[in-house]
């Protein structure tokens, strides 16, 4: 596992792009795996620069949501994917045929969890993981407790994770209770991955991630066992280190 460290989260949002934008050239039609919360804001406003410059291109790539709310349609505002439309698909060029999402209120969940796995498969696995972290060490939605050999599936949120989503949506009371993620083991067969951590109030979190036991109570941990992974953080994420 690398650690890169910059001044602030503005830097780490150029050297952000720069390494997906890298990737992308090397990588043009794998699959991109893209998180929502507040964290990726500042790459994908890097990225959209970028296409719109034509210095960047996603028009070979594929593009699959991280995690999803369980129940919420696709129109609904608080639906993930409506999140990364606004802020990033809508302003670069996938194919609208590249873009796999969760289908949260699939009558059958299980055969819809079955199904992003096989897209995962049939694009020979996910190439480019960017992630964030959860205030409580969870990647995607992959809360505290889940096994490291788990895929794709639905998953209760804990309290902290909820209390975090309020943050966006205003109160907690509209936040859905449960959610879809890539599992574990799903997203630990990424070729390359990416984590972005920035600001004092991850400083916490990422000193457990990095310092303590890799342990399903923090599943962010599992990271240090991946092949091929980088964590792009501020000094302000690093300044319990
Ligand atoms: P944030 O959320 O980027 O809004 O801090 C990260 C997460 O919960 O995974």
């Amino acid at each position: 596992m690398n650690i890169i460290i910059k001044n602030n989260a503005f830097e780490i949002n150029e050297y952000a792009a720069s390494m997906v934008a890298a990737y992308v050239h090397n990588n043009p039609q794998r699959v991109l795996v893209f998180p929502t919360g507040n964290t990726p804001l500042g790459l994908y406003k890097n990225l959209n620069g970028l296409v719109a410059r034509k210095e960047l291109s996603f028009s070979s790539s594929y593009l699959l949501e991280l995690d999803e709310y369980l129940g919420i349609a696709a129109h609904d505002q608080r639906n993930l994917f409506q999140w990364l439309k606004r802020s990033f698909i809508d302003q670069v060029d996938f194919p609208e045929d590249h873009l796999y999402r969760f289908q949260a209120d699939a009558a059958d969940i299980d055969t819809e969890t079955r199904r992003i796995e096989q897209v995962i498969k049939k694009h020979n696995g996910i190439g480019l993981l960017v992630l964030g972290i959860g205030p409580n060490g969870h990647l995607g939605f992959n809360e505290p407790g889940s096994p490291f050999d788990s895929r794709t599936r639905v998953i209760d949120l804990t309290r902290a994770s909820l209390e975090s989503s309020a943050n966006y949506w205003g109160d907690i009371s509209v936040v859905p209770t449960q959610g879809l993620t890539l599992g574990m083991q799903t997203l630990s067969e990424a070729q390359q991955t990416i984590m972005i951590v920035t600001g004092k109030h991850k400083a916490d979190i990422l000193y457990q991630m990095i310092k303590g036991e890799v342990t399903p109570d923090l599943p962010a941990s599992f990271l240090r066992t991946m092949k091929n992974v980088t964590i792009l953080a501020d000094k302000d994420a690093v300044s319990m280190l």
